[in-house]
């Protein structure tokens, strides 16, 4: 099974478990990889959408893994019951649907539940959105693929107090991501940077938008800092 290397850092995350759901699971690669490994016992692969069901279920056949897993044509976690699953990844979709699919779907998701999210936009949304609503982001890493980063996020319910660097670069990602985080935090303060020059340029600058970005920016280039030290 060749694994992308999102996909695999995402996997490589799951702790042995009993049962793995994988919400807009697609492919099914991530559920799996962890059966093949031997770290979940037992697949819940749900997807909103029949085909790319029909395309997990056949992976699944293809590598003799049927026995183990389920198929649920589900939107979100509407399919799933409360303490069904021990690890729920929820990965590839955007920050603000993979919001409303945490908040639509706190009924399966208690004390125990590691949450494992991978937004394809709007991590620093996603964030704020957990930290208001009872979860706390107890790790993050960030993976480089194709010239694209993506932030990986390890969730449980629980309070803690949202600080900047919390919020807009994640918890602990320095420590786990050592390879990837200077050149990230390079690309991030580029990204800010050029948004800034982009509105300060325009014939009406957006005084809001340069306040926002410059805060951001100012985050990354402290926390850059920081590393080089
Ligand atoms: C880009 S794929 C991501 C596949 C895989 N999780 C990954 O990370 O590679 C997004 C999948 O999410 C599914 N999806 C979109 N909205 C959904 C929802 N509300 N509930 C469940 N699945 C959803 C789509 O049908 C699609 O198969």
């Amino acid at each position: 099974m060749q694994l992308s290397p999102r996909l695999l850092k995402i996997a490589s995350l799951v702790p042995k478990c009993h049962t793995i759901a994988d919400v807009g699971t697609d492919h099914g690669y991530i559920p799996l990889v962890c059966i093949d490994r031997g770290i979940a016992s037992h697949a819940i692969a749900m997807d909103i959408n029949p085909m790319p069901l029909k395309r997990a279920k056949d992976n699944f056949v293809k590598h003799g893994y049927m026995h183990q897993a389920q198929f649920r044509l589900s939107d979100g976690l509407a399919q799933l019951k409360s303490g069904e699953a021990d690890v729920i990844v929820i990965a590839g979709m955007g920050g603000p649907l993979i919001c409303d699919i945490i908040k639509n779907g706190a009924h399966a998701i208690d004390d125990n539940t590691l949450l494992l999210l991978q937004p394809m936009i709007a991590p620093i949304e996603l964030r704020s959105f957990l930290f208001a609503n009872g979860y706390r982001v107890c790790d993050e890493y960030v993976v480089r693929e194709d010239n694209k980063y993506y932030n990986i996020m390890a969730v449980r319910k629980g309070e803690a107090q949202p600080t900047d660097e919390l919020i807009y670069i994640g918890a602990n990602l320095a420590a786990n991501s050592t390879d990837t985080i200077g050149d990230y935090l390079d690309y991030k303060i580029r990204v800010c940077q050029g948004i800034i020059e982009g509105h300060s340029r325009s014939a009406c600058p957006d005084a809001e938008a340069i306040e926002k970005f410059s805060h951001e920016l100012a985050i990354y280039q402290s926390c850059k800092k920081e590393l080089t030290k």
